[in-house]
């Protein structure tokens, strides 16, 4: 049976890695990459770090706006379909790759699965939310990470098409803890466990500039050091509202890390503030304290344990929801036990259509 997966961005990176490691001996498993992300530090890193074969294909799509950026996709996908005709297509979580790998695999009738079906925001301005509802309705195949998906996925009568697999961000988290645990990675000048990891980058957060001034003057407030790591998306909108993000050297900025030294970073530090949803969950998995820079979150389960806050205005109040106390230990597992990279082939191999 022959897979191939389309990804493109940076987080469908480290779930591609045990998908590549759990396909190989079972399926014959191609990649295309479209090149949305194209930087060395937000994709080749990704592929060396998590010893991920290179991509069949690279469409090198690059930036632009969404319509450019998808067009440009479905128009490539959709040679890629017609030369490798894969069993099935395998699409990752809620990008602009993922919709356009869906349309172009579906228009060839060739069957499409999805992984990290049913997540909700229920918030219609979120292009990751356009894209992965219009996804889900148009697969063959719901690959749900919780509980929570399953039920979402149920009650827009998509049932019969869906598989709870577990999430395969938590098989590779597990796998890479255990490897970095033990050896701190060095923060110059700033002692494990005693700093805070940041992150910005949701077009709700970045395009307004007064609402991005405000979030990094918050940031500027916490008690400890703060660890900016900025999203290039960051950096250019920063620089074009000419907003320091460093705020007078009390934040710390730097590059976005390798998947490795990110997960090393987070594992001894003191908080999480982000808005980035595969963060949030990290944070979770290495019991971590997060704080969320948005109205609403798709990992619910994270809020509901007590380790994830959100807060979505008066970011003044930043260093106060921060140092909250500590939230209560737990054991539960509502992300998987680091086996669903496994049962998504095992998924693809038995509904495979007829
Ligand atoms: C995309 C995904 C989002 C995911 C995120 C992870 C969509 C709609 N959004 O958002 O779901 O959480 O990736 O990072 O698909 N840029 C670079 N170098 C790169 C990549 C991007 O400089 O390697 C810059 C581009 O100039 C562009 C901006 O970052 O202006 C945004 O990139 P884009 O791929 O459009 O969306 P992301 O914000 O990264």
């Amino acid at each position: 049976m022959r897979v191939l997966s389309i990804v493109g961005a940076r987080p469908q990176f480290v779930k591609l890695a045990p998908v590549a490691a759990a396909a190989e001996g079972r399926v014959e498993h191609l990649i295309a990459h479209t090149g949305q992300h194209y930087d060395v530090n937000m994709s080749d890193a990704f592929f060396a770090d998590l010893g991920i074969p290179a991509p069949d294909v690279n469409l090198g799509v690059g930036s632009g706006s969404h319509g450019a950026q998808t067009a440009a996709m479905l128009e490539g996908l959709e040679k890629v379909l017609v030369e490798t005709r894969p069993d099935w297509v395998l699409v990752y979580g809620d990008t602009n790759s993922t919709l356009a790998g869906t349309l172009a695999a579906i228009k060839l009738h060739v069957p499409v699965a999805h992984l990290e079906a049913g997540l909700r925001s229920f918030n219609r301005r979120m292009p990751e939310e356009q894209n992965r509802v219009l996804t889900d309705h148009a697969a063959d195949l719901l690959l749900a990470p919780t509980d929570t998906a399953l039920e979402h996925l149920s009650r827009e009568g998509l049932a019969e098409r869906t598989v709870l697999v577990g999430d395969v961000m938590t098989d590779v988290l597990l796998r890479v803890r255990d490897a970095v645990a033990g050896h701190p990675l060095p923060v110059p000048g700033i002692p494990p466990g005693s700093y805070h990891v940041a992150t910005v980058h949701r077009p709700d957060n970045t395009d307004d500039p007064d609402r991005l001034r405000a979030i990094v003057e918050g940031l500027s407030r916490v008690d400890g050091r703060v660890l900016l790591l900025a999203h290039p998306r960051l950096r250019g909108l920063a620089e074009r509202h000419g907003i320091d993000l460093g705020v007078d050297g009390s934040v710390t900025v730097s590059d976005p890390l390798g998947y490795p030294q990110l997960v090393n970073l987070v594992a001894n530090s003191r908080s999480v503030i982000t808005d980035s949803g595969g963060l949030q969950k990290e944070a979770f998995l290495l019991r971590v304290p997060c704080t969320t820079l948005r109205p609403e979150t798709e990992w619910v389960e994270t809020v509901d344990l007590g380790w994830n806050v959100l807060v979505d205005d008066g970011f003044d109040r930043l260093g106060t929801v921060v140092h909250r106390p500590p939230p209560a230990p737990t054991d539960a597992t509502p992300y998987g036990t680091g086996k669903a990279a496994e049962a998504a082939i095992d998924a693809l191999l038995s509904r495979r259509p007829a």
